[in-house]
């Protein structure tokens, strides 16, 4: 099987990064990861995906200032060296330019802890209770300009429930992020899920 070879890009503890490592074990997953970028050198996803084998590498977006294109210049000088065909956001907290976004577009990935189009942006379970919403989730989609705005490609919804706090509503919907990252990378891995803009 000619296995897509995926990057994924991290800034904190990496679970749905783990859950992307785990998934692409099996035999007859259509992607691998070959890589784990972090734009925060003491990310602790880093030392857990070296734990799993996996190549890793940190560019401390700092030293950049307000460039934030020559750090992606960079990012994508990395994966390119690393043949990479797909990149998955998972945690990762830089937001992206026109140029990297133009550039990997199609091949771009994001996870929302969200029902997007409800609650983009920052601090979603606590909206999400403070909205009264009665059902919360997680959705991916292919990344576009604008933040949280591109094509879904897979999407779960949980119950929020009425003793919930903030911790057990981002709990429940974690497991669910966990299960449906791995899910929608096959199909986009597979070629059934295609960027079409304005979907
Ligand atoms: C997840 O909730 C994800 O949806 C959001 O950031 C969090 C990252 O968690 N984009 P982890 O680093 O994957 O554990």
């Amino acid at each position: 099987m000619n296995k897509k070879r995926v990057a994924v890009l991290i800034s904190g503890r990496g679970s749905n990064m783990m859950a992307l490592i785990e998934a692409a074990k099996a035999k007859d997953y259509p992607a691998e990861i070959v890589l784990v970028l972090s734009n925060r050198p003491d990310a602790a996803g880093l030392t857990r995906a070296q734990d799993a084998g996996i190549a890793t590498v940190a560019i401390d977006h700092r030293p950049f200032g307000e460039d934030r294109e020559a750090f992606e210049h960079a990012l994508d000088d990395e994966l390119r060296r690393h043949r990479v065909d797909l990149v998955c956001l998972a945690g990762f907290m830089r937001l992206l330019t026109s140029w990297f976004i133009g550039r990997w577009r199609g091949r771009l990935l994001n996870i929302h802890p969200a029902l997007l189009p409800q609650f983009k942006g920052l601090h979603t379970h606590r909206r999400a209770l403070e909205g009264g919403a009665k059902r919360h989730g997680a959705t991916v989609h292919f990344v576009v300009e604008e933040s949280d705005s591109g094509p879904i490609i897979r999407q779960e919804s949980v119950p929020v429930l009425d003793d919930d706090t903030e911790e057990t509503l981002a709990a429940r919907v974690l497991s669910i992020e966990h299960r449906i990252y791995p899910e929608a990378l096959r199909m986009v891995a597979e070629g059934h899920a295609r960027f079409a803009p304005g979907t």
